[in-house]
């Protein structure tokens, strides 16, 4: 719960320092410590005006028209249980198949868990804090930890043991190791990142005795640039990257710098689950985003684990986050390079699937994630911002359905297909592969209104629709409503897409081809979740295919059009 709380503290406030930073630095230059407290209040202040004034989003949700489907799908609510055991997620090999995987679900699912339901919710922290402790002491509340405050000229401190408490305040650790899904190391000085050694040596301090920095003094930090804390498989494909403080005595020994970067660095893996769309975006793209854009794109990406395939494909994302090439860690180490920085972050931050802060407060994403989904129409010229609104028979808006194959398919999709071009639709299934150049990704989805699938990774593709675009999310039978919502729910609407829930009923999932009708796979899938994740997955996710009830199916249609009639031009 410690590590929990400082967490959330922490999250709250960073976005707002950073927003401000540039009036915090002037600020702090000319004062002490008692004046941190005032602009603290100030800035904030001026942030909550700021947020409400942009967020004009908040107009297209549609809680009803979920309701709506929830109600009339006879799904109890008790789904809760999964928050421990689930995440979305899929494996790289096969990215139609196994889309979830148990070890990396309670960090990720901590926040969900409080606001869904408290029982759970103290479960997953409690798992939470497991993973933290050891850690625990040397992280700071993230406010610490936040750029502006290291900029400080308190940044040529001393570096202290954990005990003093005043220098401490002067200088915020360099890692942050509280936070559930990703340690993050956040530091400003002389740095030094020797390529060979996958290790960033800081001078901290120039006039400090070199034996005062040397033993107990000096903390050195091993990270993993990957935000799958506590999944061993993900966390297993990353490459640890050594954070350490060191005195000015002690860096003569330290490499010379190769190359100098006036450009921050922002040091991430692209090991873990890439390869999936589902995680190139809420593992990668979306953290990286929340990481970069702060520097317009003057940024020095360097990445680990580099997968040459995966920088071709989301290249023109890289390009439009940073002027500078990307600097591949792998192929600096092997050229003996040792880049100078005078700031970095090691490891992206990262919350909730596909969102860039913490839930609360809700209205940082719907500022950032409608500027997230600009930023990919940008970067890949996608043409349409918004939605064609439905006018006469010759202007039909295009109806996304996007079929899987191996798992939870959609069997009738023609059939789906013929009913929403019977309400009104130019309907077209479509397979999406994930081979497939992204930028022809991007141009094809952007090309539709809205968009249809069941629960999975190619739902990923919403982020190309235009703004105010519906998507409707085709949950299978078992207590999945929950992380229906964790993972494509809740960040469709941040991003400004008008989001519907569809969850079927048991005759429209194959499992009742499979089990008696007085099973507990019917009468209570929620309780089949505690026999642990791999028999859910077994059995709910994996184990049934869709086949719509049209006729249940045709008021989301309806409702899509409906939509359209008020968001689209
Ligand atoms: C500090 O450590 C470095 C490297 O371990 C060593 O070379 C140096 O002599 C030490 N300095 C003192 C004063 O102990
Ligand atoms: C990298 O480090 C290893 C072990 O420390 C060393 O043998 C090798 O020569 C180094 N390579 C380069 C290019 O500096
Ligand atoms: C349909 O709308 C288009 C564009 O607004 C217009 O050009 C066309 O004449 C309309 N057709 C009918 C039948 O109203």
């Amino acid at each position: 719960m410690k590590g929990g709380g400082g967490d959330k503290q922490g999250r709250i406030r960073a976005p707002l320092l950073q927003l401000e930073s540039q009036l915090f630095r002037r600020v702090s230059v000319v004062v002490g410590c008692f004046l941190f407290v005032l602009v603290f209040l100030f800035s904030s202040r001026h942030d909550v005006a700021v947020l409400d004034t942009l967020s004009p989003k908040a107009s297209l949700r549609t809680p009803a028209a979920e309701t709506l489907l929830h109600s009339s799908a006879g799904l109890e609510v008790g789904d809760t249980t999964i928050a421990a055991d689930t995440n979305g997620v899929v494996r790289e090999a096969e990215p139609e198949e196994a889309e979830h995987h148990e070890s990396n679900a309670a960090p990720s699912t901590t926040n969900s868990g409080n606001r869904a339901t408290p029982g759970a919710a103290e479960e997953t922290v409690q798992d939470n804090a497991v993973h933290v402790t050891a850690a625990a002491t040397a992280a700071q509340p993230a406010m610490e930890t936040t750029s502006s405050q290291r900029e400080l000229p308190g940044n040529t401190g001393i570096i202290t043991p954990r005990a003093d408490s005043v220098d401490q305040r002067r200088r915020p650790p360099l890692c942050d190791l509280s936070g559930a899904r990703a340690d993050v190391c956040d530091f400003a000085g002389y740095i030094r990142l020797d390529a060979n050694a996958s290790t960033f040596v800081v001078v901290v301090d120039e006039d400090l005795p070199a034996g005062r920095a040397n033993g107990t003094t000096t903390t050195a930090y091993k990270v993993k640039p990957y935000p799958r804390k506590g999944d061993v498989t993900a966390m297993g494909r990353v490459t640890e990257i050594t954070v350490r403080a060191t005195s000015n005595a002690e860096a003569e020994a330290a490499p010379r710098c190769t190359v100098t970067h006036d450009a921050p660095a922002v040091v991430f893996s692209i090991g873990g689950y890439a390869g999936n769309i589902f995680h190139d975006f809420t593992d990668v793209i979306v953290p990286l985003f929340g990481a970069a854009r702060r520097y317009h794109d003057d940024v020095q990406l360097v990445v680990t684990d580099a997968n040459p395939r995966w920088l071709a494909r989301y290249g023109a994302l890289l390009q439009g986050l940073s002027r500078h090439a990307p600097l591949d860690l792998a192929k600096a180490a092997a050229a003996g390079e040792v880049h100078c920085f005078a700031r970095a972050m090691v490891t992206l931050r990262a919350y909730r699937e596909l969102l860039i802060e913490a839930p609360e407060p809700a209205s940082y994403n719907e500022l950032v994630m409608p500027e997230f989904t600009r930023f990919l129409r940008r970067a890949l010229s996608l043409p349409r911002d918004a939605p064609t609104r439905p006018g006469n028979a010759t202007i039909k808006p295009r109806l996304l359905i996007i079929s899987r194959r191996g798992t939870r398919r959609l069997l009738n999709a023609d059939a789906v297909a013929r009913a929403a071009e019977s309400v009104g639709f130019d309907a077209v299934v479509r397979e999406l592969d994930v081979s497939d150049d992204i930028t022809q990704v991007g141009q094809l989805i952007n090309s539709f209104d809205a968009m249809v699938g069941v629960h999975g990774a190619g739902l990923t593709n919403m982020v190309f629709l235009p703004g105010g675009a519906t998507v409707v999310q085709i949950v299978p039978w078992g207590g999945l409503r929950w992380i229906a919502r964790l993972d494509f729910g809740d960040p469709a609407e941040a991003m400004g897409f008008r989001y519907v829930q569809y969850e079927v009923a048991v005759e429209e999932s194959t499992l009742k081809d499979k089990y008696p009708r007085d099973h507990e796979v019917f009468t209570n899938p929620t309780a089949l979740h505690k026999k642990g994740f791999g028999f859910m997955r077994r059995t709910f996710l994996n184990g049934q295919d869709i086949v719509v009830d049209v006729e249940r199916f045709r008021p989301v249609l309806l409702q899509v059009l409906d939509n359209l009639r008020q968001t689209g031009k």
